[in-house]
């Protein structure tokens, strides 16, 4: 490589490209052994293996890393590759970047614009039906090999989905087996098009459906409940006319009001009903359930766009007091007319990437774990998505009790993950990775879900840095 990655944040310290595949066979457990079932912590994240094209990019931008923790009778091993993408491959022969800046295929080199898939999957592993999935929301998954983690290649279905793009939140149901998606942008770069999805226990696309959205809005996330879809709809929008002349994908517009799209799971989007809010932000989803017509969407909701390189179109400077992301709580009722709904802050204590014991999705629950933020505290990477936790919490939703734990000043956490060993709803593991700020190193704590502020029962010990992985998910060997 004859061009050296920039010195912007985005390609330094803790988020310095790492580039690295690797094998690290059995590794150093410091503490107790878990006593983890056996089974896969599949991890994805962005990774990128050349340069920017034009000067510099966000550090989302990247090549999908796929990495594994595998846990096998108390031992583990690590084992880290870049997913094969048509791009990765472009590039690879190339020896340079081909593609241009974040979502925005106009800014491409011309040998590959509109001639190779852009495709980066670099947000989200799941798995479902068998299958290890490598998701990014601009576009559709890559199957990935869940022992060699070679990539297998694009998926989609068997060519049966329509949509050309595939959230990075799928949800399974843990009742009937089903994975639920949707893809926004669903007809193309900048459209209002949304297609909600739904692949049976056998990984068979079943149903597509299409309805539009009021603007091109972000959606990250969205929820299940045992009979509802609910998809909300931010006023983070992307403009064609922007994109096409080398801007930016997203700009945040707060005069625009939030939208939330609820239809009946079985009926579909002929029943859809529009609530709104004033414009706001969330990433991430906790979990929701119904009671009859009332149901509860639990998730992370911020002022503004948590990222602080999403501008808003008034010009208003990035506040970070207003980009804390707050556990909230919505209330709809599909007995009453009307389009509006009820709204409550679950904690005092703020952060994201939040996951349940999956167990529960879309059925009522008592706890989650997320990465905290202490605005006190030292912090190490801005904006709540992109990192700068300093705790890892436990969160109790009907009390609003956080039990955390403060690892020291110079670490930081990425996403906490829910493993069970029981049937009780937090008898089990929380794994986290532990980024060693001044070590440039990483490790992986693994706590006792019922007592997270003892710390770490066991340290995963790594001789490397992880560069941030976004979304994880484990899977049991059997
Ligand atoms: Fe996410």
């Amino acid at each position: 490589m004859t061009k050296p990655f920039p010195d912007s944040p985005s390609y330094t310290g803790h988020d310095a490209p790492s580039r690295l595949e690797v094998d690290l066979f059995d590794v150093e457990i410091i503490g107790e052994p878990p006593r983890l079932p056996n089974g896969t912590w599949y991890r994805l994240g962005p990774d990128p293996q050349y340069p920017p094209l034009h000067g510099d990019d966000f550090f989302i931008s990247g090549d999908g890393m796929m990495s594994m923790f595998r846990f096998t009778d108390g031992y583990v091993d690590y084992k880290s590759r870049y997913v094969r993408t048509e791009r990765f491959l472009a590039e690879r022969k190339a020896r340079r970047r081909l593609f241009g800046d974040y979502r925005n295929p106009f800014t491409d080199d011309p040998s590959v614009r509109g001639k190779v898939d852009r495709a980066q999957v670099n947000t989200t592993a799941w798995w479902h039906a068998g299958r290890l999935l490598a998701l990014k929301e601009d576009s559709r998954p890559y199957q990935v090999h869940p022992d060699t983690l070679d990539t297998i290649g694009r998926f989609d279905w068997n060519g049966k989905l329509r949509s050309e793009t595939v959230t990075a939140h799928p949800k399974n149901d843990p009742e009937t087996g089903e994975m639920l998606f949707f893809g926004y942008e669903a007809g193309g770069i900048a459209t209002t098009d949304i297609a909600f999805c739904v692949a049976n226990e056998k990984g068979e696309l079943v149903r597509e459906e299409w309805f539009q959205a009021p603007y091109c809005g972000m959606v990250h996330d969205f929820a299940i409940t045992r009979d509802y879809v609910i998809i909300p709809v931010y006023p983070t929008i992307a403009k064609l006319d922007r994109i096409k002349a080398g801007g930016l994908h997203w700009v945040s517009d707060l005069s625009q009001p939030t939208w939330v799209a609820i239809f009946p799971r079985k009926t579909g989007v002929k029943d859809l009903r529009w609530f709104r809010r004033p414009g706001c932000h969330s990433y991430h989803v906790i979990n929701a359930w119904n009671e009859g017509p009332r149901i509860y969407l639990d998730q992370c909701v911020s002022e503004i766009n948590p990222f602080p390189f999403i501008p808003d179109e008034s010009g208003a400077p990035y506040d970070p007091r207003k980009a804390a992301t707050y556990p909230t709580r919505w209330i709809f009722d599909m007995s009453a007319p009307g389009d509006t709904f009820e709204e409550r802050r679950l904690t005092n204590v703020f952060g994201d990437v939040p996951r349940i014991d999956e167990r529960r999705t879309g059925a009522p629950y008592r706890y989650f774990y997320m990465g905290v933020v202490d605005p006190t505290k030292p912090i190490h990477k801005s904006g709540p998505v992109g990192g700068g936790f300093n705790h890892v919490g436990k969160i109790d939703v009907q009390t609003g009790k956080a039990d955390l734990w403060y690892g020291d000043d110079n670490c930081g956490f990425q996403e906490p993950i829910f493993v069970p060993t029981g049937p009780g709803e937090d008898e089990g593991y929380v794994l986290a990775v532990i980024d060693h700020y001044d070590q440039n190193r990483s490790d992986v704590g693994v706590f006792d879900a019922r007592n997270i502020s003892r710390g770490p029962v066991a340290t995963l010990r790594l001789p490397m840095r992880l560069r941030l992985a976004v979304h994880g998910c484990w899977v049991n060997a059997t």
